[in-house]
């Protein structure tokens, strides 16, 4: 296993990998170099035979407050152009095929925010603490934030946000179906997202890509299009062994032992 400086690797359950940001004195701040070790380390759990979902998570106090100001503050636009600065973010949201999920407590600011965002799932802590303070730096959501934020809360809620750079808490993002769910501590978290992983862990890898695959195509296609494409892989999938293995099992009342082909 690699060595990493800004954050840990583990497996704590079968089946599940786990990604702990780990940059505490400046609060999980998302320097470039960070960013370079999660994409590694992601796409170290993409090529693993034993993991199978992977939980991004940070500390108790932040999950990350953003990209790193003091990296940025001297940027020009031609260096952030020429260098596609934060570009390699969206690395995450297409090497990794197994699902994400982003568990959340604490400070989830500008960055961050957009982080969690990226992810299949996001749990979080009733009072972790979201938002897209970039207004108040003079700059805008530069990760996704403007778009992701806005697909996940409608238009209106998102201008407020961004506009303001108000805060928004746990409860509220599981109310405005930002978080799937919601936790009353950082243990319960933890456990949940474990929890949750290790049950998509137990089903064929090939129909957990599939499923992965087609509703993250309904955030890109129009709704015709999507159906459509979810049609053609539904399709595909009666080529896998794990349809067969699936289906003969429920008919013979047994627990499916998956090939994953
Ligand atoms: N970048 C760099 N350093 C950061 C940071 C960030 N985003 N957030 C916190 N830190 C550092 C602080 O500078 C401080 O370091 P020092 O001890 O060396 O001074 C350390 O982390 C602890 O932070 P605080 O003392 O500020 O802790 P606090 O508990 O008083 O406040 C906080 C916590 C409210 C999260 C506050 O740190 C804060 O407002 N952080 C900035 C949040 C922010 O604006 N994020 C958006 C960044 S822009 C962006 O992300 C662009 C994009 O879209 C990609």
């Amino acid at each position: 296993r690699r060595s990493y400086e800004y954050i840990e690797v583990s497996e704590p359950r079968p089946g599940v990998g786990q990604v702990t940001l780990n940059r505490p004195k400046a609060l999980n701040a998302l320097c470039s170099p960070l960013i370079a070790e999660l994409n590694k380390a992601l796409c170290d759990f993409q090529a693993s035979p034993t993991v199978a979902a992977v939980v991004l998570t940070g500390s108790e106090r932040a999950f990350a407050a953003g990209a790193d100001i003091k990296e940025m503050a001297p940027l020009t636009f031609s260096e952030a152009y020429t260098t596609s600065f934060i570009e390699s973010w969206s690395d995450l949201t297409t090497s990794l095929k197994k699902p994400l999920i982003a568990a959340v407590s604490g400070h989830a600011l500008g960055g961050g925010c957009e982080l969690a965002l990226m992810a299949d799932v996001l749990y979080c802590t009733a009072t972790a603490n979201f938002g897209q303070p970039e207004i108040k730096l003079g700059t805008i959501p530069g990760a996704g934030g403007s778009q992701r934020l806005t697909r996940a809360v409608g238009k209106s809620k998102a201008m407020e946000l961004i506009l303001t750079g108000k805060s928004f808490s746990g409860e509220e993002a599981e109310r405005w179906g930002v978080a799937a769910r919601v936790f009353p501590s950082y243990e319960a978290l933890m456990e949940g997202a474990f929890k949750t992983a290790e049950i998509i862990a137990g089903y064929s890898k090939v129909a957990v890509q599939a499923a992965k695959e087609v509703v993250n195509k309904s955030q890109d296609l129009p709704l015709r299009d999507g159906v459509e494409y979810e049609r053609r892989v539904f399709h595909a999938l009666f080529g896998s062994q794990d349809q067969k293995i699936g289906m003969k099992a429920f008919a013979e009342k047994k627990k499916p032992e998956w090939s994953h082909q």
